[in-house]
């Protein structure tokens, strides 16, 4: 991994500075509240630090996808009260990125104190990556800590552009993220397994591609699997699945055979005749049996006890998607099983286990072991060309 400089590397005291700090304030909404502030809580430890040590810490983020104009309802102010309540700190909204109306507020801000500037992409230049608009944010800080590493994948003027205008920093939570994801695909103990479910094999290709070449056990889940079975002759009844891309999924499985690499499709499956909880239908099947009525909606059991025995010859695992229609019970047991055996080897030290992207998230907290893994990922976007083992422009600005 190339060298990135982290907080370590400020002096100790940062009085007088201002610190320009790139987080990730994209948080989920429900009825106008944030549902999920997990983003927050990640950064919450680089801003306090930050602000301890005496800077005044100017909070730069973007807020949903306003495309470079004003809207209300996109201001960064609608999560101010969610980020003062993590924080457990004051936090001055600023209704600008640039200009006087930031150095005015500077002004009023005492070494330590805290502010919030507005979503960065009400300005066209944000997403442009225009230098003029980074310079201008540039004008108003010592230095800058970027620590969104979800939004790392986009080339814009506050994850990219800035890195080069001030000296740029990795903060806690991008150090962390950029530490574990080296450990998992970087420079992983072999043999490495990786997990990838999910509906579609379209939106994965390049992430099954660029895995096969680097893993020795590829699992795959959910409706994914379904159009690897077809692949391979299997009949998978009314089953979500994508038969125009049979030649695709072929191809994957031959290059992962070429390199080494077993991949893992389910034996047996849990089948229903209507998606729905619980239905009368359900039933566990050999793949090989599935009626043309029916689908299937998770890997079966004796499926998910083989893939634990994979797991306890492996050392490193990345897991992104869920093995089933887990948000619908029973078609979640697949994905809890398995995460709980990888969880308890995480847990035993014969495992370092990395998972990343909403869903994964969502799936390895209801199966209760999202504290057990080595290391879970918020990202979503970002995480998935990581996965793609594309280089992200807001992580190779930090590096260079
Ligand atoms: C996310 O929510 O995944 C990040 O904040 C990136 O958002 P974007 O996809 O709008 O760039």
């Amino acid at each position: 991994m190339p060298a990135f400089k982290t907080l370590d590397d400020l002096p100790a005291d940062l009085t007088g500075q201002t610190a320009l700090v790139r987080v990730d304030l994209n948080l989920p909404m429900q009825e106008g509240r944030a549902s999920d502030v997990t983003r927050v809580e990640a950064v919450k430890p680089t801003i306090l630090e930050l602000a301890d040590r005496g800077a005044k810490v100017l909070l730069l983020a973007h807020f949903g996808r306003p495309h470079g104009q004003r809207h209300s309802t996109m201001s960064t102010s609608v999560v101010q009260g969610d980020v003062e309540r993590v924080l457990d700190r004051e936090v001055m909204f600023i209704s600008e990125v640039s200009g006087p109306v930031v150095q005015q507020s500077l002004a009023i801000l005492r070494p330590g104190d805290i502010g919030l500037l507005d979503n960065v992409r009400f300005w066209p230049g944000e997403e442009a990556n225009d230098p003029e608009f980074a310079k201008a944010i540039a004008a108003n800080g010592d230095f800058y800590v970027n620590d969104a590493f979800s939004a790392a994948h986009r080339a814009h003027a506050s994850t990219e552009g800035l890195a080069h205008l001030l000296p740029a920093y990795a903060g806690r939570a991008m150090e962390a993220e950029l530490k574990a994801l080296d450990a998992a695909l970087g420079n992983p103990t072999r043999p490495v397994a990786a997990v990838v479910g999910g509906a579609k094999v379209s939106t994965k290709l390049d992430v099954l591609q660029n895995l096969v070449k680097q893993v020795q056990h590829l699992v795959i889940g959910g409706g994914m699997a379904n159009t690897f079975l077809a692949a391979r002759g299997v009949d998978v009844g009314k089953s979500l699945a994508e038969h125009d891309l049979a030649a695709t999924a072929n191809r994957i499985m031959d290059e992962a055979e070429h390199a080494g690499c077993t991949v893992h499709l389910p034996y047996d499956v849990v089948v229903a005749k209507e998606f729905a909880a619980n239905p009368p239908s359900l039933r566990t099947a050999n793949v090989h049996e599935v009626a043309a009525e029916e689908m299937i909606l998770d890997i079966g059991p004796q499926a998910v006890e083989a893939l634990g025995d994979v797991l306890k010859t492996c050392r490193t695992l990345v897991w992104n998607g869920p093995l089933g229609a887990f948000e619908t019970p029973p078609f979640d047991a697949a994905t809890v099983a398995l995460a709980k055996t990888a969880a308890a080897l995480t847990q035993d030290g014969s495992l370092t286990s990395v998972a990343g992207g909403g869903d994964t998230v969502a799936a390895l907290a209801h199966a209760g072991v999202a504290q057990d893994f080595t290391y879970i990922s918020t990202a979503g976007g970002a995480f998935l060309e990581w996965m793609e083992g594309r280089e992200l422009p807001g992580v190779a600005a930090l590096q260079r």
